[in-house]
């Protein structure tokens, strides 16, 4: 028989795989499903509140009553799980805001877990929303300039971590980085009888320019400075490493990389290393290149989201948070 492609036998012939759809499906490696989304949203104070996110069309600040609306919409849609950031009243240089009893996250969980049973609700914990400052620790000011400080900053994330869990988050996820909050929140958490909350850290998180939409949404820029003396350089692989193996060691539960998909190398090192349950967020710069571009009809929209989250997943991606959960559930009910 004439093999224009391969002198041997047998022929190395891979396309024969690729022939129907119904073959392509047997041998799929990986798999999209809506059980591993979850939706970031953002709640703040009033009522029938919905304020748009200029870069980041379909996402609003919500009031607590619009947030449970767009909960019941997720999950009704397949999405089992939020991710509630808060935008308070006001804002210290305490960032009391962030474990007041009856703050803005505190309020919207237990509506949450009132009026929407079954959703899972997770929380960041971070202090930049509710500091006047916009960083995420407390600050000290001297003749040197300003710092964020390390060690003052644990006890007031425990301390938010705690109050979400009194109000009923299903999960705390501390995306701070500083040294030692998991290890500061387990044992918090532990000592309230929280020993049941899970911990999803964000372990490796990158001083990354593709947070820029998101500070616009949660209102939580830095006044000053940047974040690199706390966030991780996106020069450095083997850090990360050292960042989720700690975290990891301080009791984290599931370990996150963000942003996602320009460290897909990351992702996958993670994963191999340390076989955990891995966290991917598709961060907002990502969601506004995409919906950018598909506006100019320069893009599919439909077919590079879900290409996208398909390569963290590959990369080693057991959970995906992606501002497009809603829509991606939809599409994949859809077919
Ligand atoms: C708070 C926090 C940030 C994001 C999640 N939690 C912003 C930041 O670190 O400046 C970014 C999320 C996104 O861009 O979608 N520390």
């Amino acid at each position: 028989m004439d093999d224009t492609i391969s002198s041997g036998f047998p022929a190395l012939r891979l396309r024969r795989l690729r022939q129907s759809p119904a073959l392509r499906d047997l041998v799929r490696e990986t798999h999209l499903r809506a059980d591993q989304l979850v939706l970031p949203l953002f709640a703040r104070p009033g009522r029938r509140v919905r304020i748009p996110v200029k870069a980041m069309p379909g996402v609003w600040q919500l009031s607590p009553d619009e947030v449970v609306r767009a909960a019941a919409q997720a999950q009704e849609a397949g999405v089992p799980a939020v991710l509630l950031f808060g935008i308070p009243e006001r804002k210290d240089t305490r960032a009391s805001g962030a474990y007041a009893r009856r703050g803005i996250v505190q309020q919207t969980v237990r509506q949450l877990k009132r009026e929407v049973p079954g959703l899972l609700v997770i929380t960041d914990v971070c202090l930049c929303e509710y500091m006047s400052h916009g960083h995420c620790g407390v600050v000290r000011r001297d003749r040197h300039g300003a710092r964020v400080l390390n060690d003052p900053t644990l006890p007031l994330l425990a301390q938010t971590a705690l109050s979400h869990a009194e109000a009923g988050a299903d999960l705390v996820a501390p995306s701070d980085m500083m040294d030692g909050r998991v290890r500061a929140i387990r044992q918090r958490l532990d000592t309230a009888g929280f020993a049941e909350t899970p911990i999803l850290a964000y372990a490796a998180k990158f001083a990354s320019a593709f947070y820029g939409p998101f500070r616009e949404a949660a209102e939580s820029a830095p006044r000053f400075g940047d974040r690199r003396s706390y966030q991780m350089d996106p020069a450095n692989g083997l850090e990360a490493l050292r960042e989720v193996a700690l975290d990891i060691q301080e009791g984290a539960d599931i370990v996150m990389v963000k942003p996602a998909l320009a460290y897909l190398d990351i992702i996958h090192r993670v994963k191999t290393q340390f076989g955990y349950p891995t966290a991917a967020y598709a961060v907002s710069g990502e969601y506004a290149m995409i919906k950018a571009a598909a506006a100019q009809g320069w893009i599919d929209e439909r077919a590079i989201t879900l290409e996208s989250l398909l390569a963290m997943r590959r990369a080693g991606a057991d959970v995906l948070i992606t501002y497009a959960a809603v829509e991606v559930a939809r599409w994949l009910k859809t077919g």
